[in-house]
């Protein structure tokens, strides 16, 4: 099944519940929330609060994407702030399988992201923990940059790797998701999709979601 989750960092922050709103009514499956801190990525964007404000706006998940160091101290208010899914970079925790126990402790899903670098490998030894493995397909920390095509093998990897344990994994994909982009990803066994700009750079949101939709799936 395929699923689209719009990054809400390429919508107007001075509109974001109306935006918020506009792509659940387009189709949307999750709401993909970028949280930057200015020192894992160059950006800072917005925290805890905003998750929190959100969360009577929709009764879509909110997938929450950490790019932030220490992601331990944060955690708990993320969770109760009403997040469904937190995903963490592998790169930002030394000690990852305890941050993904971290996450789940709150009832909260459990995913690790990987920067378009880092192996397959470091997923070896806590997949079986894992609700979600979320690959960049752009270095972290701004909407609107090139998709980075020397990914798609490292989805068929991750798709591999879930299917060889037989596990239920989702595998999620974010950066330069468009409707040109997103159909070799799907084929790589990719199931989740962001899109910013590809959403909420085009005025007829629900047109471009439903297009990525349709190219996913084709
Ligand atoms: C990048 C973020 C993405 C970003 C994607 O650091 O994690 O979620 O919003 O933006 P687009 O779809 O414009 O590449
Ligand atoms: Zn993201």
């Amino acid at each position: 099944m395929i699923k689209i989750a719009p990054s809400i960092l390429s919508a107007d922050f001075a509109r974001l519940s109306e935006e918020v709103k506009e792509a659940e009514q387009a189709g949307a499956d999750y709401i993909h929330i970028d949280v930057m801190d200015g020192h894992f990525v160059p950006n800072i964007t917005f925290g805890p609060l905003v998750v929190r404000a959100l969360r009577p706006v929709t009764d879509l998940p909110l997938d929450v994407h950490l790019m932030i160091e220490e992601p331990d101290r944060y955690i708990k208010e993320f969770a109760e702030a009403g997040a469904d899914i937190i995903t963490v970079h592998a790169e930002a925790c030394p000690h990852l399988h305890r941050t993904v126990q971290l996450i789940r402790s709150h009832g909260v899903k459990a995913g690790v992201v990987l920067n378009p670098h880092t192996p397959v490998d470091v997923l070896d030894y806590v997949i079986e923990d894992l609700d979600m493995v979320l690959l960049m397909t752009v270095n972290p920390g701004f909407g609107g940059q090139s998709f980075i095509r020397s990914v798609v093998p490292k989805i068929e990897r991750t798709a591999a790797l879930i299917k060889e344990r037989g596990l239920d994994v989702e595998i999620e994909v974010d950066g330069g998701v468009t409707a040109e982009t997103v159909g070799e990803c799907a084929r790589a066994g990719a199931s989740v999709f962001v899109a910013g700009s590809a959403i909420f750079g085009k005025d007829d949101r629900r047109a471009a979601l439903q297009g990525i939709r349709g190219a996913a799936a084709a």
